[in-house]
C-alpha cells in the first residue's frame, strides 16, 4: 500500500472538524447546549455582536445566529471556512466567516462576547498564546466578556486506540500524551485508509503539531488574563447549564473573563 503525508488545511481540518464531528453521536445537541451555556454566561442579548475565534466549520456560529446574534467567526484552514460557507446558507442564517489567525486578531472594540470553544486555545509557545488572548481582549467593547473553553488540566480525558468508518474511507484515532516536563498535550496522531486508492494517509508535521496543545491551570491562565488586561474573571466546571463551579474533577474548565 502506497503511503502519503498530508497537511492540517489540505485533508485533516476537514476529515476530523467536519467529517468525523458528524460521526459523533449527539454532537448537534451538545453544540445547542454550549451555545446556551454561552449566550447566558455572556449576558448575550437579540442582535449583540459575538466573535468566534478558530470556529472551525462553523457549527457553533449557525447556532449563534439563530440565537439572533451577529456573528463573525474565523478558522486558520480555509476549507473549514469554505464548508461554513456553504453550511450557513444550507441553513438561511448570516455569518460574517474569514479565514484568520488567532495570533493577529485585528479587531478593535467590537464585540460583547468572544469565544474560543472546544479547547481553541494554548496551540503555540507561551508568548504566541498570550497574543491571543491580548487580541481578544482589544477585540471585546468595555465590559465585553470572553469565553474560554478547556479541557480540565486535572482531568484529562484518556481515548482510546480506535477506528471509525467516514465517508471515503477508514479512520484510526490513536490517544494522546501529556508530556509532563514541558506541560503539552501532544496530539492524537491518526491514519486515514483511503477505501477508494488504497492510499495510507498520514499527518505531516504540521497537522501533528496544530494537534498540540500546552495545557495552563486555573492559575496560570488567570494571570495571562490579567496581564493583558482583563478584570474579573470567574472559572466554571461545564460547558452547560447549569453554571457548576470549578474543582479537580471538573468535567471542563471554562473560563469567563470581563474586560
Ligand atoms: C479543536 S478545533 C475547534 C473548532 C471549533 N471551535 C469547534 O468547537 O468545533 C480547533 C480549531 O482551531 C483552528 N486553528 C488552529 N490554529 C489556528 C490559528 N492560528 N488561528 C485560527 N484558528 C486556528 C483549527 O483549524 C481548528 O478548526
Amino acid at each position: 500500500m502506497d503511503t502519503e503525508e498530508r497537511g492540517w488545511d489540505e485533508f485533516w481540518a476537514e476529515l476530523f472538524r467536519v467529517k468525523h464531528r458528524r460521526t459523533i453521536q449527539g454532537i448537534q445537541e451538545y453544540d445547542k447546549m454550549v451555545v446556551e451555556f454561552c449566550v447566558r454566561v455572556l449576558d448575550l442579548e437579540d442582535s449583540d455582536k459575538i466573535l468566534d475565534i478558530a470556529c472551525g466549520a462553523g457549527d457553533h456560529c449557525i447556532e449563534f445566529a439563530k440565537n439572533g446574534l451577529v456573528v463573525t467567526g474565523f478558522d486558520i484552514a480555509q476549507s473549514l471556512i469554505d464548508v461554513a460557507l456553504k453550511h450557513t446558507k444550507d441553513e438561511g442564517v448570516e455569518v460574517k466567516f474569514f479565514k484568520g489567525d488567532m495570533r493577529k486578531i485585528d479587531f478593535a472594540h467590537e464585540f460583547k462576547g468572544a469565544v474560543l470553544l472546544s479547547h481553541s486555545f494554548g496551540f503555540f509557545n507561551h508568548e504566541e498564546n498570550r497574543r491571543v488572548l491580548q487580541g481578544s481582549f482589544a477585540a471585546l467593547a468595555e465590559g465585553g466578556k470572553l469565553l474560554l473553553d478547556l479541557i480540565n488540566p486535572y482531568r484529562i480525558p484518556t481515548f482510546q486506540k480506535t477506528w471509525s468508518k467516514l465517508e471515503g474511507g477508514y479512520l484510526l484515532s490513536e490517544p494522546h500524551v501529556l508530556d509532563a516536563q514541558a506541560g503539552v498535550l501532544r496530539g492524537r496522531p491518526a491514519t486515514f485508509i483511503d477505501s477508494e486508492t488504497g492510499k495510507i494517509i498520514m499527518m505531516n508535521a504540521d497537522a501533528l503539531s496544530n494537534n498540540d496543545i500546552r495545557m495552563y491551570t486555573a492559575l496560570e491562565i488567570r494571570h495571562i488574563l490579567e496581564e493583558v488586561g482583563f478584570k474579573k474573571i470567574d472559572f466554571y466546571g461545564q460547558n452547560k447549564l447549569p453554571r457548576m463551579p470549578y474543582t479537580v474533577t471538573s468535567e471542563r474548565m471554562v473560563v469567563v473573563a470581563v474586560k
